[in-house]
């Protein structure tokens, strides 16, 4: 037999390592996107960059979410290929597979077999309540389905399958994460055991996730809002989107507070653009000298400016099938470890466990 180092065997260590791994483990952080379609602007500022900085110093898990798109009956080419595109963006953002797991939903059966479970505790009453399903029924009347319904149960599968501490997401899913804590406390008290952590909303530093404007004057940059630009959006087709932004007859009166639709512009330059590029505008603008043909062709640039190194790597990982597949394999081999681990636990405390 090998040697034991002493101090291994010795009560002290144990108990003090034991410690030591209990106060470094890191909380978990899961995060998850529908694929449906390319990631834009408002994806990546207000969630993917934020997913990057994170990898370093949470145990995470950020996952794309095609059974969820189920919901809204994609064409199964058109659901295959955003899989492969939002990996491929995913990865092109610095998602790190060494560092994150980077999974795809429907490779972790686990998920939906909680999703069946939890299902059982989640009332009519209170899934017809949720905003969202509102929302999503009056959009689409003739495809009122099961799933759409159920979507919170699934995302609370989702979350709470890893233990997940901390979910990064911004503001239009806070009804979606308030169901998952419900779920997740209600499982608890239901069978007196705390299987679950109820997880709370992460904001970074603090702060609230920032939301995009859309190029509209809208409200947020959204793929359904029809006013996104895409991280993989050509240089031309971006000079074309932004140049079309609404903007007004321009100002009339010096140090004039801006309109919104002028405002989301000058957000948009906080983001992309040089300090000293903003300071200049926005003197112009208070000056009313301002040409907004000349700062929507300088926008445009920053935009691109930021945007093409991504739309390169995206480019050239699309190209990597082999690479794609490992990543997708090695997260769903990650990921279904810690999943089965807690549906091992929820089975048993449910009454699954064999007497013979
Ligand atoms: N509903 C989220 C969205 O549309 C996607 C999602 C599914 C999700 N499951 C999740 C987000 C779990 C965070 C955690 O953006």
């Amino acid at each position: 037999m090998a040697k034991v180092p002493n101090f291994i065997l010795n009560p002290y260590f144990c108990i003090r390592n034991a410690i030591v791994n209990m106060t470094i483990k890191k909380p978990t952080v899961l995060s998850g996107i529908r694929p449906t379609g390319y990631l834009h602007l408002g994806n990546y500022f207000g969630a993917v960059r934020n997913f990057v900085r994170m990898q370093d110093d949470f145990n995470c898990y950020f996952f794309i979410a095609d059974i969820h798109s189920l919901t809204t009956h994609p064409i199964p080419t058109d659901l295959e290929s955003s899989v492969k595109q939002v990996l491929a963006e995913y990865l092109a953002c610095g998602i790190d597979p060494e560092k994150a797991t980077i999974y795809i939903q429907s490779d972790v059966p686990e998920v939906t077999e909680l999703y069946t479970i939890l299902n059982m505790n989640a009332y009519l009453g209170e899934l017809e309540r949720t905003a969202s399903f509102k929302d999503k029924a009056r959009k689409q009347p003739d495809n009122v389905n099961a799933g759409l319904l159920t979507y919170p149960v699934l995302m609370a599968a989702d979350i709470i399958i890893h233990k997940a501490n901390f979910v990064p997401v911004g503001k239009d899913q806070e009804q979606n994460l308030e169901m998952a804590r419900k779920f997740a406390r209600r499982f608890n008290r239901m069978y007196h055991k705390k299987v679950f952590p109820t997880p709370k909303p992460f904001t970074f530093d603090g702060k609230d996730m920032i939301k995009i404007p859309g190029l509209d004057g809208s409200g947020k940059m959204g793929k359904s809002e029809g006013n996104a630009i895409n991280l993989y959006e050509e240089p031309a087709a971006i000079r074309k989107k932004v140049m079309k932004a609404v903007t007004d007859g321009g100002p009339t009166v010096m140090n004039q507070e801006k309109p919104v639709a002028i405002q989301n512009l000058f957000f948009l330059m906080e983001i992309v653009s040089e300090p000293s590029t903003i300071e200049h505008f926005n003197s112009l603008y208070n000056n009313c000298q301002i040409r907004y043909g000349d700062l929507k062709k300088q926008l445009a640039e920053d935009i691109i400016s930021y945007t093409s190194p991504i739309r390169e790597r995206i480019i050239e990982i699309l190209k990597d099938n082999n690479y794609l597949a490992k990543v997708a394999r090695l997260g769903a081999e990650k990921a279904r470890e810690s999943a089965s681990k807690t549906l091992n636990e929820v089975k048993e405390v449910v009454g699954f466990r064999r007497l013979f």
